[in-house]
């Protein structure tokens, strides 16, 4: 290891995290009573420029007046580029601030941007006498975000998690599609031209940028969430985007429909054979230890070091979803 120890966010369930919209208050009592291990209450993209304000209202009533059943709570603030952000965070932080845990920060680009908004909470957790620090959840969704996510990842002590924006940071770069989240069938290789029928293999186009913010959060101990799929007819789709992300390294993914929230926590939960197995590796190791061997195998399979601290991520994980 290096001599460099990574510091982790504060351990949370983050499997799924539900979106809901300010404007509709309507979904509220839904959404608490919903299996989302984080909801998000949002106040950018989902509502429309004239419902900003009750929005807010809205938003800073539910957090006081609702039992969310224990469930880690979030607002999605508007963009630093809007005059909705600031009043957002006064209005929603004052009022309500106690009863949040996390604000998330859309299009996020720069480190200076995460220091603007932590300067503006602390100031007002400071003058309000708030005895929690409520957290930071940023969404990478923009170039200039990816480009700029080791730092991002670094600039304060409240982040907890990035999330890859799919819908944002494909208008961002360019990039040529209009599904959310979903794959592209002109992102494919083909099989050789060797005289038979070409087979098409489609590719995952979001593979580099996902893998990207997964190492940036990893190598500053926060927890990497793969943003929303908007097919919420294709559970199918839901569930391979969500298992690709897992592969990577995620550890939950958004629900943008209340039917996603089982798939993304089914997804993002360790398999009981997973445990079982990484349990096996731990005894085996424990046992390999007690003999002086630093290696040894396993179902005809070498473990080591390295799988002691990947068995133990598993376990940990399956302790903290059964509590
Ligand atoms: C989420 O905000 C996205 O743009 O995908
Ligand atoms: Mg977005």
């Amino acid at each position: 290891m290096s001599f460099t120890s990574i510091e982790q966010a504060p351990a949370r369930l983050n499997r799924s995290e539900l979106a809901v919209p300010g404007s509709q208050p309507q979904l509220f009592e839904k959404a608490a009573i919903s299996a989302a291990d984080v909801i998000f209450l949002d106040l950018e993209d989902a509502v429309a420029p004239q419902d900003k304000e009750q929005a807010r209202k809205n938003i800073i009533e539910a957090l006081n007046d609702i039992d969310w059943r224990g469930k880690t709570m979030s607002v999605r603030i508007n963009g630093l580029d809007t005059h909705y952000m600031y009043r957002d965070v006064v209005d929603v932080v004052e009022q309500a601030g106690d009863k949040l845990d996390l604000i998330m920060i859309p299009k996020v680009g720069t480190a200076a941007d995460v220091y603007a908004v932590d300067m503006m909470v602390t100031q007002i957790e400071q003058a309000k006498g708030f005895s929690k620090r409520i957290g930071f959840e940023h969404i990478i969704e923009t170039a200039l975000g990816m480009q700029n996510v080791s730092e991002i990842a670094a600039a304060s002590k409240r982040n907890e998690s990035l999330h890859f924006g799919v819908a944002d940071y494909a208008a961002s770069t360019r990039a040529r599609t209009t599904n959310i989240g979903g794959a592209n069938p002109d992102y494919a290789v083909l099989t050789d031209a060797d005289g038979g029928e070409r087979e098409r293999h489609w590719g995952d186009m979001w593979h580099y940028a996902i893998a990207r913010m997964v190492v940036a959060a990893r190598a500053n101990g926060l927890r990497p969430i793969d943003g929303p799929f908007g097919d919420f007819s294709d559970p199918d789709g839901y569930l391979a985007a969500a298992k690709r992300a897992a592969v990577l390294g995620c550890e939950g993914k958004w629900a943008i429909h209340p039917s996603q929230i089982e798939l993304a926590n089914q997804v993002m939960s360790p398999g009981e054979e997973e445990v079982e197995r990484a349990q096996r590796i731990l005894a085996a190791m424990r046992e390999a230890e007690a003999q002086g061997k630093g290696a040894v195998s396993l179902d005809g399979r070498l473990i080591d070091y390295a799988s002691i601290r990947q068995a133990e991520v598993l376990v940990e994980k399956a302790r903290a979803i059964e509590s």
